[in-house]
């Protein structure tokens, strides 16, 4: 079953309680913590995951786009965060990362930049449940996705499968009404969208649509 995660980067960030109703049927709250040295921007932090946890009942899934997410990334699962991702390129110890995540009750999921391969972190696999393809550059929504990073969802669906793990593959960035098909073809099951759900005039209905298109 396709999993849903609308982006709140493209909602009203005033109004982030009924951005986060106007979804409802949502998996997935989708929260782009972003540090302005990881990537080049800044969004929210812990304060605001805090306060949203208690806004809305989409369990969400922090995804972080920090430097030092060893030291930050255990702190948004104690914020009551359901999934934390954080970035292998950003990451000391991901093994232990990914372990403390899990003891605190959230699920550990590990990103990848577009220029990250996935095979250098084959071993990892077991300890996650999650894995993150970027595809686009992290920092902003509304770009375009990157076609390029089609055969890379293809070979991590392949590694899951062959170590016979359960993993979950998300993909996050550019995916709308014409690129989820080619990603769940590829292998993807959960999607993030941001600009396709927030910017259309029923985001719920832009999230059962999009859940339809990635089940056929
Ligand atoms: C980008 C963020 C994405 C972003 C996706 O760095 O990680 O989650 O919100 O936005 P869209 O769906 O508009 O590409
Ligand atoms: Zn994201």
């Amino acid at each position: 079953m396709p999993q849903i995660c609308p982006s709140i980067l493209s909602a009203d960030f005033a109004r982030l309680a009924a951005e986060a109703e106007a979804v409802r049927g949502a998996d997935w709250l989708h929260v782009d913590v972003m540090d302005n040295h990881f990537v080049p921007n800044l969004t929210l932090g812990l304060p605001v995951v805090e306060s949203l946890r208690k806004a809305t009942d989409i369990p969400l899934d922090c995804h972080l786009m920090i430097e030092d997410p060893d030291r930050w990334a255990p702190q948004y699962a104690e914020a009551g965060a359901g999934s934390v991702t954080f970035h292998v390129e950003a990451a000391s110890a991901p093994i232990r990362l990914a372990r403390d995540l899990r003891a605190l009750g959230s699920r550990a999921s590990m990103a990848l930049r577009p220029a990250t391969p996935i095979e250098p972190y084959e071993d990892l696999l077991p300890e996650l449940d999650m894995v993150l393809l970027m595809t686009v550059e992290p920092g902003f929504g509304g770009q375009s996705f990157l076609d390029i990073m089609l055969p890379k969802i293809r070979r991590t669906r392949q590694l899951i499968d062959r170590h016979g793990l359960q993993l979950w593959l998300q993909v996050d960035g550019g995916v709308s009404a014409s690129t989820i098909e080619r990603c769940a073809d590829a292998g993807a099951d959960v999607f993030v969208a941001g600009s396709a759900v927030y910017g259309a005039d029923d985001p719920a209905a832009a999230v059962a649509a999009l859940r339809a298109q990635a089940k056929t």
